[in-house]
């Protein structure tokens, strides 16, 4: 299995090392235009192979051509938030770099599935959908996991119990109109609503959706990359290794939950197909309403492209 990964910022280096680190493919190739600077980046990771007795190929160059054989692409190329800004404001900039990343899988790596992490997250879904003419099973976005990892993180914390028992979902838009469902959060099966007040569930709710905004806020620099990594390699493992997880994902919907034309976080079975099934359920009105008005950020963002 080859997996590349474009964009060999914070967010390109970390899935790579997670990649290692979690042995998801046989090669790992690592793209960026800057020069030398995915080069440099795969050196020093693959100078940890001993260290961790792997024999994994790890690669760096600038060359897209390189992307040839991929079973799995990831984007992460673009430019981050800085502190104040908006996922949002990111749009044009990034369109183009999105853009010309997804020219060069469809001309390189035309059989691949494609992980799209650069913001603002589910109109970049859209634009890498469109310039490459996939089908929407392997053209996936990557937010979901992350947004509930940090509300499961959240849950664990307020409660003094182990990260590991919490089960939380955060369906709909990256962006301030995402959704964490609070009547399916349990720990190992207990709702949290029988175990926390509804004011700290409030809080975590909106720290939830705050979440990525308060790590720009304090690096300055730059946006999170740790658990941005990881959360891709949950979906790329998932991917190569058809394990058939079932991972929040940024999905085309084409009538899912009553929505149709736009990117959005939903349930969906991950394998060697790509996205194999979409999950669907009940939503409450209030919940409907949410996922909704991301739907509608969604959807204004993507009439603003210019493919
Ligand atoms: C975040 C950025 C990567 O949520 O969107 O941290």
């Amino acid at each position: 299995m080859k997996l590349s990964i474009i964009g060999a910022g914070a967010v390109g280096t970390s899935c790579a090392q997670w990649a290692v680190v979690k042995e998801v493919a046989e090669e790992i190739v690592l793209i960026d235009i800057v020069p030398g600077l995915a080069k440099g980046k795969a050196l020093d990771l693959a100078h940890s192979l001993p260290l961790l007795s792997r024999s994994i190929k790890v690669e760096g160059t600038e060359d897209f051509s390189a992307l040839s054989g991929s079973d799995v692409v990831i984007i992460t190329a673009g430019k981050p938030r800085t502190p104040g800004m908006s996922r949002e404001e990111l749009l044009k900039i990034n369109a183009d770099i999105v853009k010309s990343c997804a020219e060069n899988v469809k001309r390189y790596a035309p059989d691949s599935i494609v992980i799209v992490v650069s913001n603002p997250l589910d109109a970049m879904v859209y634009v890498a959908y469109k310039v490459t003419g996939f089908s929407r099973e392997r053209v996936i976005g990557m937010a979901g996991v992350l947004d509930s990892a940090r509300y499961r993180y959240f849950i664990a914390e307020a409660l003094g119990v182990s990260p590991a028992d919490v089960s939380a979902l955060v369906l709909g838009i990256h962006g301030d109109h995402m959704v964490p469902l609070v009547r399916l959060a349990n720990v190992a099966g207990v709702p949290i609503t029988q175990l926390l007040s509804q004011e700290k569930v409030e809080e975590i709710v909106k720290r939830t959706k705050y979440g990525g905004g308060e790590i720009v806020n304090l690096l300055k620099t730059g946006s999170a990359f740790i658990t941005p990594g990881l959360a891709t390699i949950e979906m790329a493992e998932s991917i190569l290794k058809d394990a058939k997880r079932v991972l929040t994902c940024s999905v085309l919907l084409q009538g899912e939950y009553g929505i149709s034309g736009v990117f959005l976080g939903v349930p969906v079975i991950l394998g060697r197909k790509g996205v194999e099934r979409i999950l669907e359920f009940d939503l409450l009105p209030e919940e409907r309403e949410a996922l909704l008005a991301g739907a509608k950020v969604c959807e204004a963002l993507i009439s603003q492209l210019e493919l």
